[in-house]
Order: C-alpha cells, then structure tokens, then sequence
C-alpha cells in the first residue's frame, strides 16, 4: 500500500478530502500524466536508480491504466485526491511492489507542472487548428463574394464605401495574429520541469535532457523553485484566449448587426439561427451572441488566475490547483466557439441588394466629391466644407447626392463641372489603390497572401 499520511495519527475529515481533491477535474490529464511516468521510469532505469525490469514492469502497467482509463473501466475513487495519486494507486494495485518506486526522484510538484505544460502544448497546436478553420471559411466566403460592395463605418456611422471582401480580412489578419500569439506563447511553454522536484530539485543523479528529449521538449527549467511555480505559459494561453475571443465576439456584433431587418446584408443558414418561443417570425443570432457572451467567462478566467498568482511566495503553493478549472473551460469555449463559427461564416448567404441599397443612403461618396474638389485646385479643408454644406443641404431635401442636379452642386461650388457624375462606387473603391486598401486589386492580391499563408505547413 502507498500511504501519503504516514505522518498523521487519523485520517483526513471527508469535507476536508473533498474541498482539496481535483480528481474531478484533473482526471482530464491522465494522458500527460502516464506519458510523464512512462518517460521518467526509462529515465531512472537508464540511470540505474531502478533495475531495467521495474522500468518494464511499471511501464507495463501504466499502459495498462491508460487502457482502463480509455475504455471507461477505471474507477475514479473519491478517496484519491488527484489523477497523480489515482493512477498511481491503481498500478501499485496491478504491479504490487515495483509500483511503490515509480515516484522516486519525483514530486506531484514537478509532475502537476508538467502535466500542464503537455497539456498547453498540445493546447496550442488543437487551438492554430480551429483558428486556421475559420480563417479558411472567412476567405472563402470572401472570395465568393468578391465584387459586393458595402458602407464601411466609423462610429458606426456609414462612412466610405469598402468590399466585403476588405472587411471580411481584417478578421482574419486578426485571427493570424492570435495565431502567432499562440506560437510565441508555445517557445515558453516548451519547457521541461521534471527534476525540479517538490522545489530545490532531486538528490538523485537523473538524466533531464533524456526527460526533455522523450516527452518533446525543446529546452529544460533552469531553475527548480521557478519551474514548480511557474504558472506564466497557462496565464499566456488564457491571455492569448482572451484576445481571440474578443475578436470572435467583435465579429459575433457584425453577425448580429448584419443579420437584422435594419442591416440586412447577410442572412444566417436556419442551422445556426434559433427561433423565439412566442415570436414566429423571429430568426435569431443566438450562436454569435452567446460567442459575444462567452468572451466575458473567458476573460474572467484570465483574471481568476492572475489574481490567484499575484500574491503567492515561492514555491509550489495549493492554490495553484485553481490554475486547472479556469484553462479547461477557456480551452472548451474557445475551440468549440472556432469551431462553430467556421460553421456559421462558411454558410452566411450575402445580400448584395441590401448592401448596394445601403450605399445608396449614407453619403458614402462625401470624400470622393472632396478629393474632386482638391484635384480640381480647392484646398482639402476648403473642399470639406463645401462638401459638408452640400450633404447637409441634400439631407434637408431628402435627396441623395445622385439625385442633386448640376445647378444646386454648382450653387456650392464652381468648380462642379459634369464629370462630378463619374464618382462611382466602383471609382472610390478603385482609388483606393495602397497597399493594404480596398481597391479590388488590392484586395485581389490580399486574399492571394491569405491563401498563401493558410496554405504553408
Ligand atoms: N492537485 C495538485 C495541483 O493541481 C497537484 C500537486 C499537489 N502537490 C502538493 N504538494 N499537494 O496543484
């Protein structure tokens, strides 16, 4: 029997047990867990701290307890405090006295951080997964819409015409952000902590590059108190987490704008709208407001954490345990909110009647009739103003600046001549021929980039 209370006279009080178990939800780990064990027994037989045959033997079983654990036969005993000591009572259970060795040269200390550190590793690579899917689905939604046109806004306010196309990659520049944040995140979260111990490190001779080598790592903790306390890679995740999701949730408001009477412009697939219960002709955007929702879990789960490192001495404290609960459910939100709206942008139908209409309304042409006036020989503030007492002499007729006729544009100014009329959607958005504008050949070459990018390994 392997008993850690060797040095209490009774046993610990069940709410006492149950108030410090993590076994509920740390059993979620039991595949970094027995990868650790498995790579830290070859260590300690190919240091001789154990014979090669113990190494076999308790690998054998470890093996054995993963089995049971992914075919649903393990039992998870209320009695055993965490997934560390619920896998390793099972296998001194199996293997009898060879499984009593397997936690030497090791702390649940070193072991709990490595097993996260697997954890987020693995993380991070399901996580660029799920980003370059919806990255996928805005390009294609995008290229399929190349030539709709729509206000862009300010304020909120319809402000200069853009693609949709444009808009649609600005999401996924955000998105390549988040995904190299997530890169970055990795090159400190690619560190192997076994060694470190409980906190000043082993008194064994243990092979730590072999560790390292083994499980994955590219580098070893240089410091042992600093890699049992370390919890900065998971607070790296969530914050990386959290700025994802509030991109999702800005582009969940766009959905939800997009997707009204009012707007218009897209329409969501019936698969992902839902229905009001005493409303029939409701169609609702509830998948993109629950992702706006949801952002605000994530980010306080962020918050949760820093707020449980900020004021602990060195080195492993208990309270780290609440490290786990907050990065299992920022990890679930994210992925399946990746996930779900890949679903929903790869199915949105555009209305390019509505989007064409709403260019008709908002004075979207105001600083293309300025830039005429200034190349036409006006000073840019004088055009501005000129241009601004023309709209507000328009909306005071209810008339757009289409329907003024060349007597009340040249009441303005006389530099209005007959081509004023050439300025087109299709001119302004031409004009704008910079890099990184939403001229149609730029945005052309822009989603040939995007394409690129998603296509590199
Ligand atoms: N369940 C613990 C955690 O998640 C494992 C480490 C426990 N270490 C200890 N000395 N009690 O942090």
């Amino acid at each position: 029997m392997s008993n850690i209370r060797g040095r209490f006279s009774k046993s610990a009080d069940k709410l006492a047990a149950e108030y410090t178990a993590s076994l509920a939800f740390d059993q979620r780990l039991y595949k970094q867990d027995i990868a650790g064990s498995i790579a830290h027994v070859k260590m300690l037989a190919k240091q001789s701290i154990i014979s090669d045959d113990e190494a076999k033997t308790i690998i054998g079983g470890l093996e054995a307890v993963r089995g049971e654990i992914e075919k649903g036969k393990f039992k998870f005993a209320a009695e055993q405090e965490d997934i560390h000591m619920a896998i390793e009572a099972r296998l001194i259970e199996k293997i009898g006295e060879a499984g009593l060795k397997l936690h030497t040269a090791r702390s649940r200390n070193d072991q709990v951080a490595l097993d996260m550190r697997l954890f987020v590793k693995e993380t991070i690579a399901t996580t660029q997964k799920g980003i370059r899917g919806l990255q996928q689905a805005l390009l294609d939604i995008a290229e399929a819409n190349k030539s709709v046109a729509m206000p862009g806004y300010t304020h909120l306010q319809a402000a200069q015409p853009v693609l949709l196309a444009h808009h649609l990659l600005a999401y996924f520049e955000m998105l390549q952000r988040d995904y190299e944040r997530l890169s970055d995140c990795l090159k400190r979260a690619d560190v192997m902590p076994l060694g470190s111990g409980a906190l000043a490190g082993v008194a064994y001779k243990l092979d730590r590059e072999f560790l390292a080598k083994e499980l994955g790592f590219s580098k070893i903790s240089q410091n042992s108190m600093d890699a049992v306390s370390d919890r900065d890679f998971i607070l790296e995740y969530e914050a990386a987490a959290a700025i994802c999701m509030m991109h999702l949730s800005r582009l969940a408001e766009e959905i939800v704008l997009w997707s009204s009477a009012e707007f218009g412009f897209i329409e969501i697939d019936d698969a992902y709208a839902t229905g009001s219960s005493i409303m029939p002709q409701k169609k609702n955007p509830d998948v993109a407001e629950l992702a706006r929702g949801k952002t605000g879990r994530v980010y306080g789960n962020l918050m949760a954490l820093l707020t449980t490192m900020k004021g602990l001495p060195l080195a492993y404290n208990r309270d780290m345990q609440e490290d786990k609960e907050g990065l299992f459910d920022t990890v679930d939100t994210l992925l399946s909110t990746l996930e779900v709206f890949a679903g929903i942008i790869k199915t949105i139908k555009v209305n390019n009647g509505n989007t064409c209409n709403a260019l008709g309304r908002g004075y979207v042409l105001a600083t293309d009739l300025a830039d005429y006036l200034v190349k036409k020989g006006a000073a840019f503030r004088a055009a501005h103003e000129i241009v601004g007492k023309l709209v507000k002499y328009a909306v005071g007729k209810g008339k757009t600046l289409a329907d003024l006729d060349m007597k009340e544009y040249k009441k303005f100014s006389p530099l209005f001549g007959a081509d004023v009329r050439s300025i087109t959607i299709e001119t302004s958005l031409a004009a704008r021929n910079v890099i990184g504008g939403t001229a149609p050949v730029q945005v052309k070459k822009a989603l040939a980039g995007a394409r690129r990018i998603i296509a590199k390994k």
